[in-house]
Protein backbone atom coordinates (compact mmCIF):
# COMPACT_ATOMS: atom_id res chain seq x y z
CA UNK A 1 0.00 0.00 0.00
CA UNK A 2 3.02 2.29 1.02
CA UNK A 3 4.43 1.65 -2.20
CA UNK A 4 1.61 2.29 -4.31
CA UNK A 5 1.62 5.54 -2.61
CA UNK A 6 4.95 6.55 -3.16
CA UNK A 7 5.03 5.72 -7.24
CA UNK A 8 1.70 8.04 -7.48
CA UNK A 9 3.47 10.76 -5.94
CA UNK A 10 6.34 9.81 -8.37
CA UNK A 11 4.07 9.79 -10.95
CA UNK A 12 2.29 13.08 -9.65
CA UNK A 13 6.08 14.94 -9.64
CA UNK A 14 7.47 13.50 -12.61
CA UNK A 15 4.55 14.93 -14.76
CA UNK A 16 4.59 18.60 -13.23
CA UNK A 17 8.27 18.84 -13.59
CA UNK A 18 8.11 17.30 -17.01
CA UNK A 19 5.28 19.78 -18.33
CA UNK A 20 7.70 23.02 -16.70
CA UNK A 21 10.51 22.08 -18.77
CA UNK A 22 11.88 23.88 -21.73
CA UNK A 23 15.64 22.29 -21.40
CA UNK A 24 16.37 19.86 -24.12
CA UNK A 25 12.91 21.00 -25.82
CA UNK A 26 13.21 22.64 -29.22
CA UNK A 27 13.28 26.05 -27.86
CA UNK A 28 16.20 25.06 -25.72
CA UNK A 29 18.45 27.94 -26.95
CA UNK A 30 21.69 27.27 -24.98
CA UNK A 31 23.84 25.86 -27.42
CA UNK A 32 22.93 28.14 -30.19
CA UNK A 33 25.66 31.02 -31.54
CA UNK A 34 22.62 33.24 -32.34
CA UNK A 35 21.42 33.33 -29.22
CA UNK A 36 24.32 34.07 -27.18
CA UNK A 37 23.62 30.71 -25.04
CA UNK A 38 20.78 31.96 -23.70
CA UNK A 39 17.24 30.14 -22.96
CA UNK A 40 14.86 33.04 -22.12
CA UNK A 41 16.52 36.29 -23.43
CA UNK A 42 15.53 35.97 -27.22
CA UNK A 43 11.92 35.84 -26.10
CA UNK A 44 11.95 37.98 -22.58
CA UNK A 45 13.63 40.43 -20.54
CA UNK A 46 13.78 41.75 -17.36
CA UNK A 47 13.92 45.04 -17.99
CA UNK A 48 13.32 47.06 -20.97
CA UNK A 49 11.47 45.35 -23.01
CA UNK A 50 9.99 46.11 -26.46
CA UNK A 51 7.40 48.80 -26.02
CA UNK A 52 4.55 46.71 -28.35
CA UNK A 53 3.16 44.35 -25.65
CA UNK A 54 2.55 40.83 -27.65
CA UNK A 55 3.49 38.67 -24.58
CA UNK A 56 4.95 39.33 -21.03
CA UNK A 57 8.33 41.27 -21.21
CA UNK A 58 9.04 40.23 -24.87
CA UNK A 59 11.92 41.03 -25.91
CA UNK A 60 11.87 40.16 -29.46
CA UNK A 61 11.40 42.12 -32.44
CA UNK A 62 8.26 41.80 -33.51
CA UNK A 63 6.84 41.01 -37.34
CA UNK A 64 4.96 43.65 -38.82
CA UNK A 65 4.59 40.97 -41.77
CA UNK A 66 0.67 41.44 -43.18
CA UNK A 67 -0.66 37.95 -42.86
CA UNK A 68 -3.00 35.72 -44.88
CA UNK A 69 -5.80 34.67 -42.70
CA UNK A 70 -7.58 31.12 -43.17
CA UNK A 71 -10.94 31.07 -44.46
CA UNK A 72 -13.76 28.70 -44.99
CA UNK A 73 -16.97 28.63 -45.87
CA UNK A 74 -17.63 25.97 -43.04
CA UNK A 75 -16.45 28.43 -40.75
CA UNK A 76 -18.58 29.74 -38.22
CA UNK A 77 -16.35 31.57 -35.56
CA UNK A 78 -14.85 35.01 -36.38
CA UNK A 79 -11.32 35.35 -37.65
CA UNK A 80 -9.01 38.89 -36.68
CA UNK A 81 -8.36 40.53 -40.25
CA UNK A 82 -4.21 39.70 -38.92
CA UNK A 83 -3.14 37.53 -35.92
CA UNK A 84 -3.72 38.49 -32.17
CA UNK A 85 -0.64 39.72 -30.21
CA UNK A 86 0.16 36.38 -28.07
CA UNK A 87 0.25 34.81 -31.92
CA UNK A 88 2.38 37.57 -33.34
CA UNK A 89 4.93 36.89 -30.83
CA UNK A 90 5.46 32.97 -32.36
CA UNK A 91 5.46 34.45 -35.38
CA UNK A 92 8.24 37.21 -34.77
CA UNK A 93 10.47 34.05 -35.44
CA UNK A 94 8.15 31.43 -37.59
CA UNK A 95 6.73 33.55 -40.34
CA UNK A 96 10.65 33.67 -41.08
CA UNK A 97 10.97 37.61 -42.08
CA UNK A 98 12.49 38.50 -38.61
CA UNK A 99 16.22 37.34 -37.80
CA UNK A 100 16.28 35.16 -34.65
CA UNK A 101 18.65 37.15 -33.04
CA UNK A 102 16.79 40.34 -33.16
CA UNK A 103 16.21 40.39 -29.14
CA UNK A 104 17.50 42.92 -26.86
CA UNK A 105 17.05 45.67 -29.47
CA UNK A 106 19.11 44.59 -32.00
CA UNK A 107 17.85 44.37 -35.54
CA UNK A 108 21.00 43.33 -37.35
CA UNK A 109 20.36 40.01 -37.44
CA UNK A 110 21.03 36.97 -40.45
CA UNK A 111 19.75 34.03 -38.76
CA UNK A 112 16.46 32.87 -39.95
CA UNK A 113 14.07 30.00 -38.85
CA UNK A 114 13.59 26.90 -42.06
CA UNK A 115 12.49 23.60 -42.65
CA UNK A 116 10.02 22.37 -41.27
CA UNK A 117 9.87 25.11 -38.68
CA UNK A 118 8.60 28.08 -41.27
CA UNK A 119 5.34 28.74 -40.60
CA UNK A 120 5.45 31.61 -43.15
CA UNK A 121 2.95 34.40 -43.66
CA UNK A 122 0.05 32.70 -45.87
CA UNK A 123 -1.80 30.90 -42.65
CA UNK A 124 -4.73 30.11 -45.00
CA UNK A 125 -3.66 26.70 -44.71
CA UNK A 126 -2.75 26.21 -41.15
CA UNK A 127 -5.28 25.30 -38.22
CA UNK A 128 -7.79 28.74 -37.78
CA UNK A 129 -6.01 31.10 -35.44
CA UNK A 130 -7.13 34.05 -33.72
CA UNK A 131 -10.58 32.50 -34.41
CA UNK A 132 -13.32 33.00 -31.82
CA UNK A 133 -14.20 29.77 -30.11
CA UNK A 134 -18.16 30.12 -30.58
CA UNK A 135 -19.71 26.47 -29.72
CA UNK A 136 -23.31 26.45 -29.85
CA UNK A 137 -26.03 26.74 -31.95
CA UNK A 138 -26.84 30.16 -32.92
CA UNK A 139 -25.79 32.26 -35.69
CA UNK A 140 -21.46 32.68 -35.96
CA UNK A 141 -21.45 29.46 -33.74
CA UNK A 142 -20.39 25.84 -34.15
CA UNK A 143 -22.77 23.26 -32.67
CA UNK A 144 -19.69 20.65 -33.06
CA UNK A 145 -17.86 22.00 -30.17
CA UNK A 146 -17.42 20.98 -26.91
CA UNK A 147 -18.19 23.83 -23.97
CA UNK A 148 -15.65 25.52 -23.27
CA UNK A 149 -15.42 24.36 -19.72
CA UNK A 150 -14.91 20.70 -21.21
CA UNK A 151 -11.64 18.68 -20.15
CA UNK A 152 -8.31 20.36 -21.68
CA UNK A 153 -4.69 19.82 -21.06
CA UNK A 154 -4.00 20.58 -17.59
CA UNK A 155 -7.70 22.48 -17.10
CA UNK A 156 -10.58 23.61 -19.58
CA UNK A 157 -10.57 24.43 -22.98
CA UNK A 158 -11.05 28.28 -21.73
CA UNK A 159 -7.59 28.13 -19.95
CA UNK A 160 -6.02 27.92 -22.79
CA UNK A 161 -8.08 30.49 -24.80
CA UNK A 162 -6.88 34.12 -25.26
CA UNK A 163 -9.78 36.13 -25.28
CA UNK A 164 -11.70 33.42 -26.21
CA UNK A 165 -9.92 32.99 -28.71
CA UNK A 166 -7.63 29.73 -30.10
CA UNK A 167 -4.07 30.84 -30.77
CA UNK A 168 -0.91 29.02 -31.10
CA UNK A 169 -0.34 29.01 -27.50
CA UNK A 170 -3.72 27.33 -27.25
CA UNK A 171 -2.36 23.94 -28.73
CA UNK A 172 1.52 24.96 -28.17
CA UNK A 173 3.27 25.20 -25.06
CA UNK A 174 6.24 27.19 -25.83
CA UNK A 175 7.93 25.86 -22.63
CA UNK A 176 7.29 22.66 -23.30
CA UNK A 177 9.81 20.17 -23.84
CA UNK A 178 8.33 16.79 -23.69
CA UNK A 179 5.22 16.54 -21.30
CA UNK A 180 3.91 13.28 -23.49
CA UNK A 181 6.66 10.87 -25.58
CA UNK A 182 8.94 13.16 -26.78
CA UNK A 183 6.33 15.71 -27.99
CA UNK A 184 8.76 17.29 -30.44
CA UNK A 185 5.80 19.96 -31.63
CA UNK A 186 5.76 21.05 -27.93
CA UNK A 187 1.82 20.45 -27.72
CA UNK A 188 0.20 20.89 -25.05
CA UNK A 189 -0.93 17.64 -24.27
CA UNK A 190 -0.22 14.24 -26.43
CA UNK A 191 -1.32 13.97 -30.03
CA UNK A 192 -1.96 10.07 -30.08
CA UNK A 193 -5.03 9.37 -30.77
CA UNK A 194 -5.64 12.90 -32.15
CA UNK A 195 -6.82 13.44 -28.13
CA UNK A 196 -5.85 17.32 -28.87
CA UNK A 197 -8.31 17.69 -31.58
CA UNK A 198 -10.99 15.73 -30.15
CA UNK A 199 -11.17 18.11 -26.86
CA UNK A 200 -12.68 20.91 -28.76
CA UNK A 201 -14.28 18.82 -31.92
CA UNK A 202 -16.85 16.85 -31.26
CA UNK A 203 -16.78 14.79 -34.23
C1 LIG B 1 10.59 30.88 -27.82
C2 LIG B 1 10.12 31.97 -26.99
C3 LIG B 1 10.10 31.80 -25.52
C4 LIG B 1 11.10 31.31 -24.70
C5 LIG B 1 12.44 30.75 -25.10
C6 LIG B 1 10.61 31.48 -23.35
N1 LIG B 1 9.35 32.01 -23.36
FE1 LIG B 1 8.22 32.49 -21.74
N2 LIG B 1 6.63 32.99 -22.95
C7 LIG B 1 6.70 33.03 -24.33
C8 LIG B 1 5.39 33.38 -24.85
C9 LIG B 1 5.03 33.51 -26.32
C10 LIG B 1 4.54 33.58 -23.74
C11 LIG B 1 3.04 33.95 -23.77
C12 LIG B 1 2.20 32.78 -24.19
C13 LIG B 1 1.92 31.80 -23.11
O1 LIG B 1 1.74 32.22 -21.94
O2 LIG B 1 1.88 30.61 -23.40
C14 LIG B 1 5.36 33.35 -22.55
C15 LIG B 1 4.93 33.45 -21.23
C16 LIG B 1 5.77 33.41 -20.12
C17 LIG B 1 5.35 33.68 -18.77
C18 LIG B 1 3.96 34.09 -18.33
C19 LIG B 1 2.97 32.99 -18.48
C20 LIG B 1 3.36 31.74 -17.76
O3 LIG B 1 3.57 30.72 -18.43
O4 LIG B 1 3.53 31.78 -16.52
C21 LIG B 1 6.46 33.51 -17.97
C22 LIG B 1 6.56 33.69 -16.47
C23 LIG B 1 7.57 33.11 -18.83
N3 LIG B 1 7.11 33.06 -20.13
C24 LIG B 1 8.86 32.84 -18.40
C25 LIG B 1 9.89 32.31 -19.18
C26 LIG B 1 11.21 31.92 -18.71
C27 LIG B 1 11.70 32.05 -17.27
C28 LIG B 1 11.91 31.44 -19.78
C29 LIG B 1 13.31 30.83 -19.83
C30 LIG B 1 13.50 29.62 -19.01
C31 LIG B 1 11.03 31.53 -20.94
N4 LIG B 1 9.81 32.05 -20.53
C32 LIG B 1 11.38 31.18 -22.22
C33 LIG B 1 7.80 32.75 -25.10
C34 LIG B 1 9.00 32.21 -24.65
C1 LIG C 1 -8.61 24.49 -28.33
C2 LIG C 1 -9.65 24.02 -29.22
C3 LIG C 1 -9.25 23.40 -30.54
C4 LIG C 1 -8.34 22.41 -30.76
C5 LIG C 1 -7.41 21.75 -29.76
C6 LIG C 1 -8.42 22.09 -32.16
N1 LIG C 1 -9.34 22.90 -32.76
FE1 LIG C 1 -9.84 22.87 -34.72
N2 LIG C 1 -10.97 24.54 -34.46
C7 LIG C 1 -11.28 25.10 -33.25
C8 LIG C 1 -12.17 26.22 -33.45
C9 LIG C 1 -12.73 27.14 -32.38
C10 LIG C 1 -12.37 26.30 -34.84
C11 LIG C 1 -13.31 27.25 -35.56
C12 LIG C 1 -14.62 26.48 -35.74
C13 LIG C 1 -15.75 27.30 -36.27
O1 LIG C 1 -16.02 28.35 -35.72
O2 LIG C 1 -16.38 26.86 -37.27
C14 LIG C 1 -11.61 25.22 -35.44
C15 LIG C 1 -11.58 24.95 -36.80
C16 LIG C 1 -11.06 23.79 -37.36
C17 LIG C 1 -11.19 23.41 -38.74
C18 LIG C 1 -11.81 24.24 -39.83
C19 LIG C 1 -13.30 24.11 -39.83
C20 LIG C 1 -13.95 24.88 -40.96
O3 LIG C 1 -15.18 24.84 -40.98
O4 LIG C 1 -13.29 25.50 -41.78
C21 LIG C 1 -10.61 22.18 -38.87
C22 LIG C 1 -10.52 21.33 -40.12
C23 LIG C 1 -10.07 21.83 -37.57
N3 LIG C 1 -10.37 22.83 -36.67
C24 LIG C 1 -9.38 20.67 -37.28
C25 LIG C 1 -8.67 20.44 -36.11
C26 LIG C 1 -7.72 19.37 -35.92
C27 LIG C 1 -7.36 18.30 -36.95
C28 LIG C 1 -7.23 19.50 -34.66
C29 LIG C 1 -6.16 18.67 -33.96
C30 LIG C 1 -4.83 18.71 -34.56
C31 LIG C 1 -7.89 20.66 -34.06
N4 LIG C 1 -8.75 21.19 -34.97
C32 LIG C 1 -7.68 21.10 -32.77
C33 LIG C 1 -10.80 24.70 -32.01
C34 LIG C 1 -9.86 23.73 -31.81
C1 LIG D 1 12.92 33.62 -30.59
C2 LIG D 1 12.36 32.95 -31.72
C3 LIG D 1 11.17 32.04 -31.48
C4 LIG D 1 9.93 32.36 -30.95
C5 LIG D 1 9.47 33.71 -30.45
C6 LIG D 1 9.15 31.15 -30.99
N1 LIG D 1 9.90 30.13 -31.52
FE1 LIG D 1 9.29 28.22 -31.86
N2 LIG D 1 11.16 27.71 -32.48
C7 LIG D 1 12.20 28.60 -32.64
C8 LIG D 1 13.38 27.86 -33.10
C9 LIG D 1 14.73 28.47 -33.42
C10 LIG D 1 12.99 26.51 -33.19
C11 LIG D 1 13.85 25.31 -33.60
C12 LIG D 1 13.80 25.20 -35.10
C13 LIG D 1 14.57 24.04 -35.63
O1 LIG D 1 14.84 23.10 -34.90
O2 LIG D 1 14.91 24.11 -36.82
C14 LIG D 1 11.59 26.46 -32.79
C15 LIG D 1 10.83 25.29 -32.76
C16 LIG D 1 9.47 25.26 -32.57
C17 LIG D 1 8.63 24.09 -32.72
C18 LIG D 1 9.11 22.68 -33.11
C19 LIG D 1 9.30 22.69 -34.58
C20 LIG D 1 9.60 21.38 -35.19
O3 LIG D 1 10.25 21.41 -36.25
O4 LIG D 1 9.18 20.35 -34.67
C21 LIG D 1 7.35 24.48 -32.48
C22 LIG D 1 6.11 23.61 -32.53
C23 LIG D 1 7.38 25.89 -32.16
N3 LIG D 1 8.68 26.32 -32.22
C24 LIG D 1 6.27 26.64 -31.85
C25 LIG D 1 6.30 27.95 -31.36
C26 LIG D 1 5.16 28.66 -30.83
C27 LIG D 1 3.76 28.10 -30.79
C28 LIG D 1 5.60 29.88 -30.42
C29 LIG D 1 4.83 30.95 -29.70
C30 LIG D 1 4.03 30.53 -28.53
C31 LIG D 1 7.02 29.94 -30.74
N4 LIG D 1 7.40 28.75 -31.29
C32 LIG D 1 7.85 31.05 -30.54
C33 LIG D 1 12.18 29.94 -32.41
C34 LIG D 1 11.13 30.64 -31.84
C1 LIG E 1 -5.42 23.73 -33.11
C2 LIG E 1 -4.11 23.45 -32.63
C3 LIG E 1 -2.93 24.20 -33.22
C4 LIG E 1 -2.81 25.56 -33.38
C5 LIG E 1 -3.82 26.64 -33.11
C6 LIG E 1 -1.46 25.76 -33.88
N1 LIG E 1 -0.81 24.56 -34.01
FE1 LIG E 1 1.11 24.27 -34.60
N2 LIG E 1 0.83 22.25 -34.58
C7 LIG E 1 -0.28 21.61 -34.08
C8 LIG E 1 -0.08 20.18 -34.16
C9 LIG E 1 -1.08 19.11 -33.72
C10 LIG E 1 1.21 19.99 -34.72
C11 LIG E 1 1.93 18.65 -34.98
C12 LIG E 1 1.33 17.85 -36.06
C13 LIG E 1 1.56 18.45 -37.38
O1 LIG E 1 2.74 18.50 -37.81
O2 LIG E 1 0.59 18.89 -38.01
C14 LIG E 1 1.75 21.31 -34.97
C15 LIG E 1 3.00 21.56 -35.53
C16 LIG E 1 3.63 22.81 -35.53
C17 LIG E 1 5.01 23.06 -35.90
C18 LIG E 1 6.03 22.01 -36.27
C19 LIG E 1 6.23 21.88 -37.73
C20 LIG E 1 5.19 21.03 -38.36
O3 LIG E 1 4.55 21.51 -39.33
O4 LIG E 1 5.01 19.88 -37.94
C21 LIG E 1 5.23 24.40 -35.77
C22 LIG E 1 6.53 25.14 -36.03
C23 LIG E 1 3.97 25.00 -35.33
N3 LIG E 1 3.02 24.01 -35.21
C24 LIG E 1 3.81 26.34 -35.06
C25 LIG E 1 2.57 26.94 -34.84
C26 LIG E 1 2.36 28.38 -34.82
C27 LIG E 1 3.43 29.43 -34.98
C28 LIG E 1 1.02 28.57 -34.60
C29 LIG E 1 0.26 29.87 -34.62
C30 LIG E 1 0.42 30.68 -35.85
C31 LIG E 1 0.41 27.24 -34.47
N4 LIG E 1 1.39 26.29 -34.63
C32 LIG E 1 -0.94 27.00 -34.19
C33 LIG E 1 -1.40 22.22 -33.57
C34 LIG E 1 -1.67 23.58 -33.61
Amino acid sequence: MKKAIVTSMCLILGAGVASAQITNSAHDFSNETWSNGTICLPCHTTHDGETAFVAPLWNHEVTTSNFTMYTSDTLDGEVDAQPADVSKACLSCHDGTVALENFGGNTTGTTYIGGGALVGTDLSNDHPISVTYSAGTGTGQDPELNPTSATYADGTIADYLFANKVECATCHDVHNGGAVGGNPSLLVEDPAGSTICLRCHAK
